[in-house]
């Protein structure tokens, strides 16, 4: 079997590498001419566990390939996957144009029955646009040839998409005829051999299922952060309660971890998209604007909490950061929290010095010169009045808290990621501050549980 892929951004690289490692014929194509000549030599732009090397070995065995000509991969293919961006507007409703411009191009070039598989996440209807750019073509071109499109959205998480793509939960396939359908299922067949489901639906359902999948959890997490910041008021522990809550299977125990808000490329874009939908579909979805908003206050409860400690003036701290990506085991630094924690700590006049395992050369796009970077995490607390940690990546879970100790003026750590334990902080003699714990408080009424 022959697939064209276009856009070879993230999704549709993952989704290249992976269907050509199942032995899967794979044209990827892209109009960047430079970043297709890199691919070609297995140079991959984005960072991704495992993605280079699956890369690499599948251009060995010439089953993957990448051009910038769709009408040349368009001839022998049977299924096109777009999985370009779709960037959101002003408005925050998403960009449809490059979508809808490989689905003219699809119409242009095609010659055989073709499938076009929307990929890219799209609004509610994007679908039947596609398939009109489509026909719109074919009749300028005055050719009858058959086709059908499909909506097959992606739920990849960065850092670990390949085992997604792999080994998927589900795979939801909005499909209008039984050929797109018998096609779909033949191409996932090495997916869905162990047991990982694929759900057939209508397309619409299909393009809904994965703005109502994002929304769920961004509503989860939001739903979190407010209970942890109530946690805090009241004197709880909300990782105690989170567990309380987690262990009933009805909630379950994921996704419900309070921190500093959600960012990435996918929950901030598409719950903004859904708003916009429903929007324009005079539905007023009012939970999910309540998700919206907490998060964007979310993304400043840490700052504040070091603005107290130091008496509400920062001018002339210096305060070292661990972690700038939006999340652990990816570079990706698009609506991270650290985007808005580390300007709001530069405008307040203090002195910010970074490190970051793999975020540094994109943060760098970010702040130009106004903060430090380091390669080294404890070079960074080097004269630092306070630690703050915004991502919890792995190297930061069990550091030597007497080096971090020696080396900061004032030993305090703001926890973002609530990555540490109260009583081990309060016992390595350190101010310790997370998300959704009073931690004075919390260890007061503590010590009269063990006591009594
Ligand atoms: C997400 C979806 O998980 C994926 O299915 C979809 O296809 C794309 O969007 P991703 O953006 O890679 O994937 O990140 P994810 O791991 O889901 O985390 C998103 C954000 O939520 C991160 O900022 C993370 O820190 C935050 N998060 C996650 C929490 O704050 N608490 C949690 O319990 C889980």
């Amino acid at each position: 079997m022959k697939i064209t892929i276009v856009g070879s951004g993230y999704v549709g690289l993952v989704t290249g590498a992976c269907f050509s490692e199942v032995g899967i014929n794979v044209q990827c194509v892209d109009v960047n001419e430079a970043k297709i000549e890199n691919l070609k030599k297995g140079i991959v732009p984005i960072y991704e566990p495992g993605l280079d090397k699956m890369i690499v070995r599948n251009l060995e065995k010439g089953r993957l390939q990448f051009t910038t000509s769709l009408s040349e991969a368009l001839k022998d293919s049977e299924i096109v996957f777009i999985s370009v961006g779709t960037p959101p507007d002003e408005d925050g409703s998403a960009d449809l144009k490059y979508v809808l411009q490989v689905a003219k191009d699809c119409g242009k070039y095609m010659n055989d029955y073709t499938l076009v598989v929307t990929k890219s996440t799209v609004p509610v209807g994007t679908s039947i646009k596609v398939k009109n750019a489509i026909q719109d073509e074919l009749q300028k071109r005055n050719v009858k040839i058959p086709f059908d499109v499909a909506s097959n959205p992606e739920f990849l998480k960065e850092g670990a998409a390949i085992d997604d793509f792999l080994k998927p939960d589900r795979i939801i396939v909005g499909a209008e005829s039984a050929r797109a359908e018998a096609l779909l299922r033949s191409l996932y067949k090495s997916f869905t051999l162990n047991g990982h489901p694929i759900l057939f639906m209508d397309i619409l359902s299909a393009e809904m299922t994965k703005y109502a999948a994002n929304a769920m959890l961004a509503t989860k997490i939001s739903f979190m952060n407010d209970m942890a910041n109530l946690c805090e008021i009241v004197g709880a522990d909300v990782n105690e309660v989170r567990k309380g809550i987690g262990s009933d299977g009805r909630i379950g125990n994921k996704f419900i971890y309070p921190g500093i808000g959600y960012g990435g490329s996918c929950f901030p874009k598409d719950v903004q998209a859904l708003i916009r939908t429903a929007q324009e579909n005079n539905y007023n979805l009012q939970v999910l604007k309540a998700v919206e908003a907490v998060n964007q206050n979310q993304k400043t409860v840490l700052y504040h909490k070091i603005v107290n400690y130091f008496n509400g003036n920062l001018q002339g701290k210096t305060i070292a950061i661990w972690g700038l990506s939006f999340k652990p085991q990816t570079d990706d630094m698009r609506e991270a929290p650290s985007l808005i924690i580390v300007n709001k700590l530069v405008e307040a006049g203090a002195k910010v010095k970074v490190y970051d395992p793999v975020a540094i050369s994109e943060a760098k796009h970010h702040f130009g010169d106004t903060i430090t970077y380091y390669n080294d995490q404890y070079e960074a607390l080097i004269e630092a009045d306070c630690l703050a940690i915004l991502t919890e990546w792995p190297e930061f879970k069990i550091p030597n808290f007497n080096i971090v100790n020696k080396l900061l003026n004032t030993a305090a750590i703001f926890d973002g990621r609530n990555i540490y334990d109260t009583y081990e902080m309060k016992k390595q003699g350190f101010d310790y501050f997370c998300i959704g714990v009073n931690t004075l408080t919390h260890m007061k009424n503590n010590l009269l549980r063990s006591v009594s």
